[in-house]
């Protein structure tokens, strides 16, 4: 239970959540961490807190610095429970103390907690002196809740963003080389694709902020500290926030008696044929949560279903409905499918592909029990020239 030092008088005092396997609808193989950041100063401030079960751990660590009772600020930049969820404990050591927050913060504490807590109310661009250190505070509404802010010590390069930048990875080593590039930036990826996605338009505004910004660590509230990746995780998150993706496939589907299954990898070998790279999910092995990431990257997704009770499967149903929410643009997309007699399933799949502005460009491929040879390829064909097109 150490605190780990970021900077001299700044410390990393979270909660490490290595059970945690479920974040609401998002699977968490790696657990998370919460993290919460301690600066002593002339004044001392604590940024954010950690899930209120893990409340004990944070104090212990603080408290290896500092009497936690010295605690002046609490900045709470995000209202979610992960990190407001030990404020109501806290408070409790230190009645004292302030809790700097925006407007919306403020409200969605009083909605969360019940309790009569003094605060400070910061708008983007205010400021608050520490001593020797300032806290500069922008707000990032929608990234991803309406309170949500980032704060920022100029005197230190550093920038303590909240969600943005996170990813869900509890581990011994809290930096990002420390890991490695290539699991940092799949969980990064993944975190975006299921929690930051919808707000691209609001991340892209943050981000032109976080560019006038000099920064040489960027410490977020889950997962690794960036210290030695920053640059090329600020090439990377543009592209998510764009919707930029690469010329690659995706075919996700579910089957009740193979066939779907069957136009599924006909329709990865036409791809294949035409040069394009594809992955493949099946959605009784591969989590929604885990797909997103595919979707994040890939220019064309092919959703198949088989027709069961005159709808679609209820896996491809829940995914596309789990999509949806996240609001991928600027996609390709195919629905395809087998049937017995009602054909609903492929149709109501288009029907949502279409519902969220994708491109269609061909009509989606609905094939009656099981398909012959003829058929598959027909459909291997229909791939190849998906795939000329996504190669455009
Ligand atoms: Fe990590 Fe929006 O909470």
């Amino acid at each position: 239970m150490q605190p780990v030092a970021l900077k001299p008088g700044i410390y990393w005092v979270g909660g490490i959540d290595w059970n945690l396997r479920y974040f609401h609808g998002y699977q968490t193989p790696r657990g998370t961490s919460y993290n919460a950041y301690l600066i002593v100063d002339e004044k001392i401030a604590l940024v954010d807190t950690v899930k209120h079960y893990l409340f004990d751990e944070m104090l212990e660590r603080i408290s290896a610095v500092v009497d936690p009772a010295h605690i002046d600020y609490v900045v709470v930049n995000h209202v979610e429970m992960d990190h407001s969820g030990s404020v109501p404990n806290l408070m409790e050591v230190i009645p004292q103390a302030k809790i700097i927050t925006s407007t919306k913060g403020k409200k969605g504490l009083e909605r969360h907690y019940k309790r009569e807590w003094d605060y400070v109310i910061v708008n983007s661009g205010e400021d608050i002196k520490l001593g020797s250190r300032t806290l500069k505070f922008v707000q990032t509404p929608m990234v991803h809740w309406p309170d949500s802010m980032v704060t920022y010590i100029p005197e230190e390069m550093l920038l303590l963003p909240n969600d943005a930048f996170g990813q869900h990875i509890a581990s011994t080593e809290r930096f990002d080389d420390e890991l490695g590039w290539d699991i940092v930036k799949e969980e990064a990826a993944k975190y975006y694709a299921n929690i930051v996605l919808p707000y691209g338009k609001q991340v892209m505004k943050a981000l032109e902020v976080v560019d006038q910004l000099p920064i040489d660590m960027i410490a977020p509230s889950h997962g690794l500290i960036w210290r030695s990746y920053i640059k090329k995780l600020l090439q990377v998150y543009p592209k998510w926030a764009g919707n930029e993706t690469e010329r690659k496939a995706l075919i996700v589907y579910d089957t009740m008696w193979g066939s779907t299954k069957e136009i599924a990898l006909a329709l990865a070998n036409g791809l294949e044929d035409a040069g394009v790279p594809v992955t493949t999910r099946f959605l009784q092995t591969s989590h929604m949560s885990e797909i997103m990431s595919d979707v994040l990257e890939s220019r064309a997704v092919l959703v198949g279903s088989s027709t069961l009770n005159n709808g679609m499967l209820p896996t491809v149903s829940g995914f596309l409905t789990y999509m949806k929410g996240l609001r991928p643009q600027k996609r390709i997309g195919l629905a395809f499918g087998s049937y017995g007699w009602g054909g609903q399933g492929a149709r109501e799949v288009e029907e949502v592909l279409k519902s969220i502005q994708w491109e269609i460009p061909t009509d989606k491929i609905n094939i009656q029990y099981i398909p012959d040879k003829d058929e598959l390829l027909a459909v291997r064909e229909k791939g190849k020239k998906l795939g000329k097109l996504i190669l455009e």
